[in-house]
């Protein structure tokens, strides 16, 4: 492996990227240089258990076989063509994303914000332009939601920290409670006709890990059918086999609109896509929506090769078993340090264990002290620890991961 920087300390190389980046990020004091399965190792040569995997992206862990060896030779064929022509991969993975969804369509973007870009404006030129309803262009979306960090995205977010001194935002979102039909209801009637869009995350990530509750999400895609409106779900962290499906959309059988995909999409390689019907995609014509990188030929490559190991290996099942270990033992561990826990959730490969402390001071020390121990982890919101690791993580490597977390608490 080539060291590009052989002669700096490792101190001296975070003093160096602290000092000329732009200072919004807080990195904890860790260099990663490089990975194989579930594990990756510092350039110091410790080695860690990964349970972030890149925020839910790193699907396949690291340094797969089949993504190197796909990367590598795509890399050797063609990187990067642009939408003035057509690509192969591109193809072959809209091919498999039509196939193991709801969506005849499917337009290739480069992140989670941007397929959410995709979806919301779809969703506009659906109202203004196909169904001619130029007043119902306002969206409803939730409180605690998260759908990225771009104008549009940050205004459909539920959460004033990330919109603080972003002002004005876009004005046609309207936010009613999570889980909460009546809520929904009542910002309906509030907004007298004019949202003709509902787009959600159907479990609740950035925001706390907060699953849905039974019925709420079938009822919401039927106040959708009855009042006309097209529901959107941002799939971007439940998406790619995550919960133990394609997507999460399968798991309680509502089938959206339109869904935003990304994060695991790649594999690490930045990929997102915007998947559609056939009714909503006719909103875009030529010349409407475009991306210079979207469908790359690499990108895509490498999504194919996620979905394709997923398909083959039947990691769906696999994801659903391991999930379900990793959630007893995240429910033993919040009962067992009960002085310090409130409850595990989630689903899958998605869980979260929320703290009673909620002033983050309690899962930063529990973020530090795994990090000591070699194991990384994050926490959201400051108070619910989340655990995203690959896919092809073992009952092996959960177990020691949880060995990891119970020292940590019991040492608080
Ligand atoms: C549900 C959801 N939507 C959108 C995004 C934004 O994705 P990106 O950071 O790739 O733009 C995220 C990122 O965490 C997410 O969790």
């Amino acid at each position: 492996m080539t060291r590009l920087f052989p002669d700096l300390s490792t101190d001296a190389l975070m003093q160096r990227a602290t000092s000329h980046y732009t200072p919004n990020y807080r990195p904890s004091a860790v260099v990663l240089s490089r990975g194989e399965g579930v594990w990756v190792w510092d350039r110091d040569g410790k080695r860690y258990l990964d349970m972030v995997a890149g925020i839910a992206v790193n699907a396949l862990g690291h340094a797969h076989p089949r993504m190197v060896r796909a990367i590598r030779e795509q890399a050797e064929s063609i990187i990067h063509c642009s939408n003035l022509y057509f690509n192969e991969p591109a193809v072959a993975l809209m091919d498999m994303l039509t196939k193991h969804t709801f969506a005849d369509r499917v337009f290739f973007a480069n992140s989670g914000a941007e397929a959410n870009e995709a979806a919301l404006k779809l969703a506009r030129r659906y109202r203004t332009v196909v169904k001619g309803q130029p007043k119902r262009t306002d969206v409803l979306a939730f409180h605690k939601s998260f759908h990225g960090r771009t104008f549009a995205t940050i205004s459909a977010t539920g959460q004033p920290k990330y919109q603080k001194g972003f002002e004005p935002l876009m004005p046609t979102f309207h936010f009613a409670d999570f889980g909460d039909l009546a809520s929904v209801e009542e910002v309906l009637a509030s907004a007298k006709g004019n949202i003709g869009t509902v787009l959600i995350e159907p479990i609740q990530c950035e925001g706390g890990l907060n699953m849905p509750p039974d019925g709420f999400l079938r009822g919401l895609r039927a106040l959708c059918d009855k009042q006309d409106m097209l529901l959107v779900y941002d799939e971007v962290q439940t998406g790619v086999g995550r919960t133990g499906e394609w997507f999460y959309n399968e798991v309680d059988a509502v089938r959206p609109d339109i869904m935003s995909s990304a994060k695991g999409l790649g594999g690490g390689v930045p990929l997102g896509a915007m998947l559609a019907t056939e009714e909503a995609a006719q909103a875009f014509v030529p010349g409407t929506h475009a991306s210079t990188f979207g469908g790359n030929p690499l990108a895509t490559r490498a999504g194919y090769e996620v979905m394709k190991v997923i398909e083959e290996g039947e990691l769906l099942q696999h994801v659903y078993d391991v999930g379900e270990e990793l959630g007893a033992q995240l429910d033993a561990l919040a009962e067992k340090h009960s002085e310090h826990c409130v409850e595990a959730r989630g689903i899958g490969l998605l869980r979260g264990l929320e703290l009673s402390d909620a002033s983050g001071e309690t899962a930063k020390r529990i973020v530090a002290g795994c990090v000591e121990r070699g194991m990384l982890m994050n926490a959201i919101q400051g108070r619910v620890l989340r655990f995203v690791p690959p896919l092809i993580i073992e009952s092996g490597h959960v177990r020691a991961a949880m060995e990891i977390l119970d020292d940590v608490l019991a040492g608080l």
